[in-house]
């Protein structure tokens, strides 16, 4: 953390790199879908894998990083709840999903918390437990890392790769309802070498899907 800071300013709560190798970082919803419009395709193709396109449900986000995925999730009328264990992106997303209260002046139901995912999926009693888990972890990275985005550097610097992954899969098969989706790199092995009932694949990413 000694490379980063994070300080208030007037956008809202920002984490500059000392080294100035990454502009100041800020996580912003309010500008809502029309920042992300060049993405439609893949919004839509996160939606189709987790079932939404007819019908929005509860899901949990057990990797919520940047928010992004969580965002499309709480536009599509999600009952949303995003876990985060990285204390600066938890700080970040807090701040950012209160600006987007405060900028639509009602509550919304988007949950977010501070914690390890394998341990709070784990402890859901079976009345507690979401329709979808979500996932998404950092990969090992890619050689071509100088065409990785720069938001993604960032995070990788920050968060380093997610060697449990494995274990978060686990966790939640074991405890959502109807499925579990798991975003990977387009060429990359099954996740515990467990075959998807369905797959979505874009042009550097799929969705692996294991329904229940
Ligand atoms: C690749 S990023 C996710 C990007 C995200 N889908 C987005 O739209 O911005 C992975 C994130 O998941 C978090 N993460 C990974 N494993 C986790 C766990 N077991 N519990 C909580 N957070 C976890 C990491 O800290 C990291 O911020």
């Amino acid at each position: 953390m000694d490379r980063y800071s994070l300080c208030h300013t007037e956008s809202g709560l920002t984490l500059f790199d000392k080294t100035n190798e990454f502009k100041p970082l800020i996580i912003d919803f309010t500008q809502g879908e029309s920042q992300y419009r060049h993405q439609r395709a893949q919004h839509e193709m996160l939606a189709k894998a987790c079932g939404f396109t007819k019908k929005p449900s509860s899901v949990i986000d057990a990797t919520t990083g940047l928010g992004r995925d969580s965002f499309i999730f709480e536009s599509l009328g999600c009952e949303v709840t995003s876990i985060e264990r990285n204390d600066i992106l938890y700080q970040l997303l807090s701040d950012a999903i209160e600006r987007l209260r405060q900028d639509r002046g009602l509550e919304i139901s988007w949950q977010l918390i501070h914690a390890d995912a394998i341990e709070t999926i784990q402890s859901l009693s079976a009345d507690n437990t979401p329709d979808v888990i979500y996932l998404d972890p950092m990969h090992p990275e890619r050689k071509k890392s100088a065409l990785v985005k720069k938001e993604m550097r960032i995070l990788r610097d920050i968060v380093g790769p997610d060697l449990d992954a494995k274990q978060l899969f686990d966790a939640a098969l074991s405890k959502a309802k109807k499925r579990v989706v798991i975003k990977l790199p387009l060429r990359a092995d099954f996740i515990n070498d467990q075959k998807p009932n369905i797959q979505f694949k874009g042009r550097s990413t799929r969705f692996d899907v294991y329904t229940k």
